[in-house]
């Protein structure tokens, strides 16, 4: 059954599912990693392909930008689609000195302040853990990547700009980065039971202002690709 925002029928989707925010990101992980890739959906542009990395049968999608965005595809993901673990993978923004452009973070959990958790009856800053079972396989694939690792907590905002200082929240909440989709993502895989993971390409620096050029940008983009892939082979 088709939802207003995704046009692919239930078959069409597998039970494992590579999120990316930018829909021409997802085109290109379909052309470039999977076999007989078939476009399911792309109501407002948010491409759906799924075919085969390996023999493992996987859809990827976009996502869009911010925790409502996400929390509409993933939600209709778990529920409608029967989907089983969604991994995302994306960009941060450095928090940490010691947490450099182009290393990877690992998302163990979340802390955020996102209004998205009313839905749920939930009100106020919480943490939220990613799935069990999928961060296992992650640290047992850990050596497939090049990239410095950081594992730990993460910021879920619900705003690029703002006037908070968001590395004095990084310093009291012991927080590696700050994105903008983990907290949705993990709130509807926690209230269905699902696996949920977010692994981050850090694209720029609160810290040092640094940010990373856009072929570095791609480059590193793709080495997380792999290492997601990776973990999806063991699933
Ligand atoms: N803020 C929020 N989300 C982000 C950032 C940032 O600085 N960088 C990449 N995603």
């Amino acid at each position: 059954m088709a939802t207003p925002h995704n046009a692919a029928e239930e078959k069409d989707i597998a039970p494992i599912v590579l999120m990316a925010g930018d829909p021409l990101r997802v085109k290109m992980i379909a052309k470039k990693y999977l076999k007989k890739a078939k476009l399911v959906s792309k109501v407002r542009n948010i491409y759906t392909y799924t075919g085969y990395y390996n023999h493992k049968r996987v859809t990827v999608m976009a996502h869009g930008m911010g925790n409502p965005s996400m929390g509409i595809y993933s939600y209709e993901l778990f529920h409608t689609y029967h989907v089983e673990t969604i991994i995302r993978v994306g960009t941060i923004g450095s928090l940490r000195e010691n947490v450099h452009v182009r290393d990877v973070i690992v998302a163990k959990d979340c802390y955020t302040t996102t209004n998205y958790s009313h839905i749920y009856e939930q009100y106020g800053p919480t943490f939220l853990r990613a799935g069990d079972k999928v961060l296992q396989l992650a640290e047992k694939v850990q050596n497939t990547i090049k990239s410095p690792i950081h594992w730990g907590s993460i910021y879920s905002s619900d705003t690029f700009y703002s006037d908070q200082d968001d590395t004095k929240l990084a310093k009291e909440k012991n927080l590696l980065g700050v994105e903008m989709e983990c907290a949705a993502l993990y709130y509807n895989a926690q209230q269905c039971g699902k696996q949920a993971l977010t692994i981050c390409t850090v694209s720029d620096s609160l810290v040092t202002n640094e940010n990373l050029s856009a072929i570095d940008r791609q480059n590193s983009f793709l080495d997380m690709i792999e290492f997601a892939l990776k973990i999806i082979e063991q699933l």
